[in-house]
C-alpha cells in the first residue's frame, strides 16, 4: 500500500494505472476510521482493480471551530486499518494541495433544495464544503467508482446530484450502514462519546426501528413526536427527526404517495452530534 501526500504524485500515478487499462475505486474519509469505513474500502477494493482511500479532514465542511478542532486524527491507526483491508493507495494531502492559492474550487450548484433540508437547516454551509471537497477530490482521482456509505444520506444523496448536474462520469456507490452490536451507527463521532452517552446511544436506532415497526399504526406527526420524545432522555437532545421522500428529502405527508421513503434523525448525546437514519420503504 502507497501513502501518498502530493496531488501530482497521485495523479502520475493514475495515469499510469488507467493507461495499464485499471478500473478504480474511490472512497473519501476524514479518517479516525471503524468497521464502517473498512466495510466501504473492502468492497472498493472487490469491485476495482486499484482501490483509493482519501484521508483528508476537510476545514470547509465545519460549521463549529470546535467540531473542527476536536475531530479525531489517528493517521497510523488508519493507515494500519487500509493496508488490512488492501487498499491500494492512502491519499493523506494537506490543506494546502487540495486547496492550493489561485484555484478556484468553491462550486455554483443548482442542488434542487436537497442541501436546504434537514442537516441543511442546522449545519449552515456543511454541504457547499462537502461538495467543494469531492468535486476536487473526483477532479484529482477521477475514479470510475465513489463509494459513500447511506449512515450519512443526504450528503450521497447531494453528492449523486452533483454528479449528475456536473455530467461526472463516475459512478456512485451506496453501502449499508455498518452498526455496533448495541446498534449504535458507527461514526467518528462516537469516540469523542462518554462511556455512559455511548450505552444510552442506543435508544436513536431503537426509536428508528420503533417507528418503521408503527409506521401504520400513528399519524406522520405523531411517529416524529412520540420518536422526539422518546430519544429526550437526560443529557440527549433530538435536534429533528424527518419522515421525508428519499429522492427529493422533502417531509412527506402521506406514506402511501411515495414508493421511497426515509426517516432521518440528529440528536446531541451531551457535546456529540450523532445522525443515522432507516429506510421505511423503497
Ligand atoms: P466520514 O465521516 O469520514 O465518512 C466517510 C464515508 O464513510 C462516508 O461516505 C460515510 O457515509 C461513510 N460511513 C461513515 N460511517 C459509516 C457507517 N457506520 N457505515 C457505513 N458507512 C459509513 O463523510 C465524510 O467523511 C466527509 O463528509 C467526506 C465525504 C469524506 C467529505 O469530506
Amino acid at each position: 500500500m502507497k501513502i501518498i501526500k502530493k496531488v501530482a504524485q497521485l495523479q502520475k500515478e493514475i495515469t499510469k494505472l488507467k493507461k495499464a487499462g485499471k478500473t478504480i475505486g474511490f472512497t473519501p474519509t476524514m479518517g479516525a476510521l471503524h468497521k464502517g469505513h473498512v466495510t466501504l474500502a473492502k468492497q472498493m477494493v472487490k469491485e476495482n482493480d486499484i482501490g483509493i482511500v482519501s484521508i483528508f479532514v476537510n476545514p470547509t465542511q465545519f460549521n463549529e471551530a470546535s467540531d473542527l478542532k476536536n475531530y479525531p486524527r489517528t493517521l497510523k491507526n488508519d493507515a494500519a486499518l487500509l493496508e488490512k483491508a488492501k487498499v491500494h493507495i492512502v491519499f493523506a494531502p494537506s490543506n494546502e494541495e487540495v486547496y492550493p492559492k489561485g484555484l478556484k474550487t468553491t462550486l455554483k450548484l443548482d442542488l434542487k433544495g436537497l442541501d436546504k433540508r434537514m442537516e441543511g437547516q442546522f449545519r449552515k454551509g456543511h454541504f457547499a464544503g462537502v461538495c467543494q471537497v469531492v468535486k476536487r477530490l473526483l477532479d484529482i482521482t477521477t475514479p470510475d467508482s465513489l463509494y459513500m456509505g447511506q449512515k450519512d444520506f443526504q450528503q450521497f444523496t447531494i453528492i449523486d446530484q452533483m454528479i449528475a448536474a456536473l455530467k461526472i462520469p463516475t459512478r456512485l456507490v451506496v453501502c449499508d450502514i455498518v452498526r455496533e452490536k448495541s446498534g449504535l451507527a458507527m461514526s467518528s463521532r462516537n469516540s469523542r462519546l462518554t462511556g455512559d452517552h455511548k450505552k444510552r446511544a442506543t435508544i436513536i436506532y431503537e426509536t428508528l426501528q420503533w417507528i418503521k415497526k408503527n409506521k401504520n399504526r400513528y399519524s406522520l406527526s405523531d411517529l416524529k413526536q412520540k420518536a422526539l420524545d422518546k430519544m429526550s432522555i437526560p443529557g440527549f437532545k433530538p435536534e429533528y427527526v424527518s419522515i421525508v421522500n428519499g429522492n427529493t428529502l422533502k417531509n412527506i405527508r402521506k406514506m402511501g404517495a411515495h414508493d421511497y421513503v426515509v426517516v432521518c434523525t440528529a440528536v446531541w448525546a451531551g457535546e456529540v452530534r450523532l445522525i443515522d437514519n432507516i429506510i421505511l420503504k423503497k
